[in-house]
């Protein structure tokens, strides 16, 4: 059986791993990895794999799949992702709403779909495809985007609502990326935190973003996560409960001390938020789980989502 995961985590970054191994802050509960940087790697990568799996519950998040995208997935990617989630016994495998390349061209970006009907069509076959190969519940992930590509048939809500009810799919919602785009685009954020369906979400994202001298905000998760978007995040979790978070930090690495300092802070908005009981919940005492209700068992059965 999976274990339950909720509360705080951090990404299993190969730069940081010495240091999130031997100096996590006990506010740290989980790891999130790209399978891309440890897939049949041997040597410091799987020492590294080895000391997190004895530590820490994993899940998974790929950068490659492109949900969106109009060809189906690559066998030489997917058969040893596959096997690779088993052996990590990740919960669910997410990935982004978004294509990656072309034409077997693989362009390592993470590129915005047109919101059409056509668009939500093609990433319901992907999804579900994924969900068949990989034989794991599918988490799919909201981007963030700078421009529309074409004439829009419906707002980016709509497009990702309709997508995970098309494929029956879970959702990784990105907090800072919802917030980005609002910005970016000129729409309400809690509003759009409002339109999702909290029974399909497993895991959320928050991460720190760059603001250009001309306003455009970039998401970058090099920077410290700012205010809003903790106050974004606050919003969304007396929404959904108990849930795992992560900090997601890729690039511009502080020293290791900041970042505990900022899971430190995510622990203490998250417990405001969803209360003790939702932790005690999480660690699997049963009268506590009967006392938070649905929104403590729905963490308590992520391991077992049927998306
Ligand atoms: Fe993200």
């Amino acid at each position: 059986m999976s274990p339950v995961i909720e509360g705080i985590g951090l990404g299993l970054r190969y730069k940081l791993a010495k240091e999130t191994l031997e100096h996590a802050p006990p506010e740290l509960r989980w790891l999130e990895l790209h399978p891309e940087n440890y897939m049949q790697r041997g040597g410091r990568f799987l020492s590294v794999l080895e000391q997190a799996r004895e530590r820490f519950p994993l899940v998974t998040h790929g950068l490659t799949m492109g949900l969106g995208a109009a060809s189906p997935h690559e066998r030489q990617y997917m058969e040893p992702l596959r096997t690779f989630l088993r052996d990590v016994k990740t919960p669910w495998h997410s990935d982004h709403l978004c294509f990656s390349g072309s034409a077997g061209v693989m362009l390592h970006d993470l590129l915005p779909l047109p919101f059409t009907r056509e668009a939500v069509d093609t990433a319901v076959a992907r999804v579900k495809e994924a969900r068949d190969q990989l034989e794991l519940p599918i988490a799919v992930e909201n981007i963030s985007y700078y421009a529309h590509p074409g004439a829009p048939e419906m707002d980016e809500a709509t497009f990702l609502l309709n997508v995970l009810e098309g494929a029956d799919a879970k959702l990784l919602l990105d907090v800072n990326n919802v917030f980005v785009n609002s910005q970016n685009h000129d729409f309400d954020p809690r509003a759009y935190i409002d339109r999702i369906p909290v029974e399909r979400v497993v895991q959320i994202h928050v991460a720190g973003h760059l603001i250009r001298p001309d306003g455009l905000i970039i998401d970058t998760h090099g920077e410290a996560v700012r205010d809003e978007v903790f106050d974004l995040l606050d919003y969304t979790l007396r929404r959904t409960g108990p849930m795992p978070v992560l900090l997601e930090r890729d690039q511009n690495f502080p020293d290791f001390a900041l970042l505990a300092e900022e899971v430190k802070r995510l622990d203490a908005i998250y417990r405001a938020a969803v209360g003790d009981s939702g932790l005690r919940a999480a660690v699997g005492d049963s009268a506590s789980r009967a006392a938070v209700g649905d929104s403590g068992l729905r963490a308590a059965a992520n391991g077992k989502a049927n998306a």
